[in-house]
Formats: C-alpha cells, structure tokens, sequence
C-alpha cells in the first residue's frame, strides 16, 4: 500500500525506493537474494519461481533470435528440452558438446555465440568440467560462461571464483533442503542482473514467492552443514557401491575412480552428495533390474528431486530424463541400469543396508572364472611394470616388521624393490570395482560369500577404477602365510574375467 497517488508513481518511476508490486519487489524474496548473493560470491542474485524459471528468464534475457547456444550434453532432462524444442521456436540454435572436452566447445563457437551452459557435477552422472578453462575460453570469444551449480550449492563449490559469469540454482534441492518448495535464482554482476535480466523478470513474471523466499532463506542457515553431513555419507555410500557384485559402475566425483576427481577435488569441497551407480543386467534385464532395487528400498524416497535432507531414489532413464529422446540419452551415457541417489542425512549404514535388499535378493549372481598361478618370475615382473603395474608399501610397520622377521617373500621383495614406497598399488587394467576386489578375495581361496568378512577383520581392500590398495591390518603370524598365499596367486588377476548378471 503507499501512503498517496504520489508516491505510488514514484515508486513506479524508480523515483522513490521500497517495495512496488510482488511480482518484481518483496523483502523476503530480496532477503533471500542477498543471502544467496554473499554466499557465492557475486555481487547480485535474482530468485525464481524454479530452476527451469532461472534457466528460461536467462535465456530469454541474454539471447535473440539467430543467437547461438553451446550447452554440455550432460544436462537436466527440461534444460535439454528448453534449449531443443523451445528456445529453438525462437530462432536460438543449441550445439551440445562433450562437456568435459574443452576442445569441443571451442570448435562449436561460431560468430553468433553467446553462452556457453554447463552444469558441473552434472545430473545425473556426475561430470565434471573445469569451470575455469571454460570461463577462459568463453571470455576470449565474448561469451558468458553459465554454470548450474544445482549439484553443489555454494557451500561446495563458488563458480565465480573460477571466473563464471552467472550462476543459476534450482532452490528447490539444496538451498531449502528439505523437499518443501520450488525456487530458483541466477546470481551474478549487478549490471547484467539488474539491467538485462530483472526487466525480463519483472515482465514475464516467474517470480519466487514470498512464503517460498523465507523457506529457501530459512534453508540456507543450515546449508554449510547439510552439505557436509551428506557428503560424507554420500560417500560412505558410493565406497560400498563401487565394492557390491552387482553394481557394474559408479560415478561419484569424491571416489579416485571418477574420471574428473582430482578436478573435482580443485573446484569442489567434496564430491557432493549424488552418487549414481548402474546395476548389473543385459540389455534386456538393465531396465527392470534397476527398478527392483528401487521398488526394494524403504528408507530412500521415490522421487525425481535432490537435495532434501531425507534420502531419495530415482531412475534417470523413465523420469528426469524421460522426455530426452533416446538417442540423445544414450549420447549422454543415461542407460536404463542407471539409478541416482541423493544422500541425506540417515545414517550411512541403514541407506546401504536399505539398497542391499534389492541388489542381494532380486539380481541373479554373478559367474566368476580366476586362473591362479603359483609363481612370479622376473620376466613376468617385468612385463607388470611395463604394462603399469607398480607397487609401494602402505603400512610400513607391517612390512618393516614383516621383514625384520623374516625377509620379504620372494614376490614381495621383488615388488618392492622395483617399487619402493609407502603403499601397495596394483593396476589390473582388466579389472574394475568390485572384480578386483573379488579377484582379490578368490585368489586368497575365500568364495565371494565368506570374502566380506574375511575383509572386514583382517584385510582391506580398496579400489579406484583398475588400481587396488591393499591394507593388512591384523598380526603378523596371521599375515604370512595369508600374504604368501596372496601374493602368489593374486598376480594373475588379469586372467580373472567377469561375465554379467542376468
Ligand atoms: C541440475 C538442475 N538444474 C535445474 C533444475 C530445475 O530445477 P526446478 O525443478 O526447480 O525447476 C534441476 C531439477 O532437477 C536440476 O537437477
């Protein structure tokens, strides 16, 4: 309400500060923008009715007909949708890109290029692309660099300080955090926000509510150590994953065997707290395999949003990707084996007991076939190293002591002088996740039912993609005729093949 006629015209004209109409002034919804605005970093930040609202009000701001878009292939079900069946209504034609190539989005620039759009972790795999060297190379041709940083929030990662020009957000995932509301926002500098975007805004009207503004900002009080806590379940979860039978792939970009970690690690906090994972199948079975794990869970939520504190369940394929046509799907590495998880706040052990009923009762085992040897010879040796293979000490109490006993078996000794080190590493270029590990556990003549505690008391056994770690951590009169036995048959893991559950 204003106090007179005149005023009421004054605030319209931009004459007088205050509130004018809803649609374009609340101070809720301003509360929320400046908080958002100071926890990423950026001068300005404009809230939304959603994410698709602050992905659309975007493009609608910075993009005329016969403009041109590169995006990432890895995106958001709608966003591809926005960019293929509407934005190209308008004139504005999208190239999609190998998200992680930077060479690919420089040869897709043309004259007529005007934003570049990624999201990194990307939904639902997880890609990650190095925010800086896009940014770099979007401001040599002229271009703004937008990032979704949907997957991370700014307490994980602050896209500005990578040289982004806008960040986008759907609050409806981490910023309230609870699964109550819909929201969005774009942040970034005051000149673009305020001048290019906010018109489009406050004319087309996808504004954030006032009720949905104080729940959003109510849920940023809590962002720092939600995302924290979900991390590293998220983790805990995504380690048993990559150890499990019947999960063929993991992506989580806080495991070593994501293909991006260590970038993950320079422009992120933590690896998040999305963790997608395929479970084993043929192409007739990867479909129903995937649904029975999820129709089997009772503490994850069957739902197609992220981000809420109580943990959820969703296959990509048939939901958040559905509208994706197929082909553009499996470009973008979506199989229908694919489920996400987004790790709340329950304790690690119940999710992955909770995802164990599905994997264990309802997929058909797995055949193994392991060739053991009983020797490793020089030449063999060197073959090992020549194909990568090296080998450090982890424990070096235990193999100091081990070798104050006795000396190094034969293997080992030979191992360790051509690898001197801290810990053990082999890379089984054969092998990934869990066949190592099963690999592993055979060749020590324990089958794949007994291998889990076996692990658990005396051995641990790690992997990232083909490398294994190998900790030993009980006595040592315990160790060496275990390690001996080990060491003599594990060797020829790379004749240990996996064949695919039905
Ligand atoms: C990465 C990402 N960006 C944007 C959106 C769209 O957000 P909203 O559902 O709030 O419109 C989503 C929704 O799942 C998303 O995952």
């Amino acid at each position: 309400m204003f106090d007179s006629a005149a005023q009421a015209a004054a605030r319209f004209a931009g004459e007088e500060p205050g509130n004018v109409y809803a649609r374009f002034t609340n101070p809720s919804v301003q509360m929320f923008e400046q908080r958002l605005a100071t926890l990423e970093g950026t001068q300005a930040c404009l809230a939304t009715a959603s994410g698709m609202a602050a992905i659309t009000t975007t493009c609608m701001a910075l993009l005329n007909a016969s403009d041109h878009l590169v995006a990432s292939k890895a995106l958001f079900g709608a966003t591809v949708q926005l960019f293929t069946s509407i934005l190209s209504r308008f004139g504005i034609e999208t190239t999609f890109v190998d998200g992680t190539a930077l060479s690919a989005w420089k040869e897709a620039i043309r004259p007529n290029t005007r934003l570049f759009y990624v999201e990194t972790p990307s939904n639902p795999l997880t890609e990650i692309t190095d925010i800086q060297a896009l940014s770099d190379l979007a401001h040599q041709h002229g271009i703004l660099n937008v990032v979704d940083n949907c997957f991370c929030s700014p307490a994980l990662q602050k896209p500005i300080e990578f040289g982004a020009d806008l960040i986008i957000h759907s609050a409806t995932k981490y910023l309230d955090g609870q699964g109550r509301i819909l929201g969005g926002a774009i942040c970034g500098p005051h000149d673009l926000l305020k001048e290019k975007i906010q018109p489009v805004l406050r004319t087309t009207g996808p504004t954030l509510s006032a009720f949905n503004a104080w729940v959003a900002f109510k849920g940023l009080e809590t962002l720092g150590i939600r995302m924290q806590a979900q991390s590293e379940n998220a983790l805990e979860v995504a380690q048993w994953l990559e150890a499990h039978p019947k999960v063929q792939r993991v992506y989580y970009p806080g495991l070593q065997s994501h293909p991006q970690y260590t970038l993950a690690l320079k422009q992120q906090k933590t690896g998040g707290a999305i963790v997608s994972f395929e479970v084993c199948g043929n192409e007739a079975t990867q479909r129903a395999n995937a649904w029975k794990v999820i129709d089997s869970t009772q503490l994850f939520s069957i739902t197609a949003n992220l981000g809420d504190t109580r943990s959820t369940i969703t296959h990509p394929a048939t939901t958040t990707h559905g509208r994706v046509p197929a082909q553009a799907r499996q470009d973008a590495g979506i199989q229908q084996s694919l489920i996400r998880l987004a790790v709340g706040l329950e304790s690690p052990h119940d999710l992955i007991a909770d995802l164990e009923v599905g994997l264990e009762n309802h997929l058909t085992p797995i055949t193994t076939n392991l060739t053991p040897i009983t020797t490793i010879s020089e030449t063999r040796l060197s073959q090992l190293r020549q194909s990568g293979w090296h080998a450090e000490l982890i424990h070096s109490q235990l193999f100091f002591g081990y070798s104050r006993l006795n000396g190094f078996f034969e293997p080992v000794r030979a191992l360790t002088t051509a690898f001197p080190g801290k810990f053990w590493i082999f890379r089984v270029p054969e092998l990934n996740g869990y066949w190592a590990q099963l690999g592993a556990c055979t060749a020590l003549g324990f089958t794949p039912g007994t291998c889990p505690q076996f692990r658990k008391h005396f051995l641990k056994i790690q992997t990232f993609g083909s490398h294994i770690l190998f900790y030993f951590f009980h006595g040592l009169n315990f160790f060496r005729p275990l390690g001996e036995l080990f060491f003599n048959r594990v060797l020829q893991l790379h004749e240990f093949r996996s064949t695919q559950c039905a």
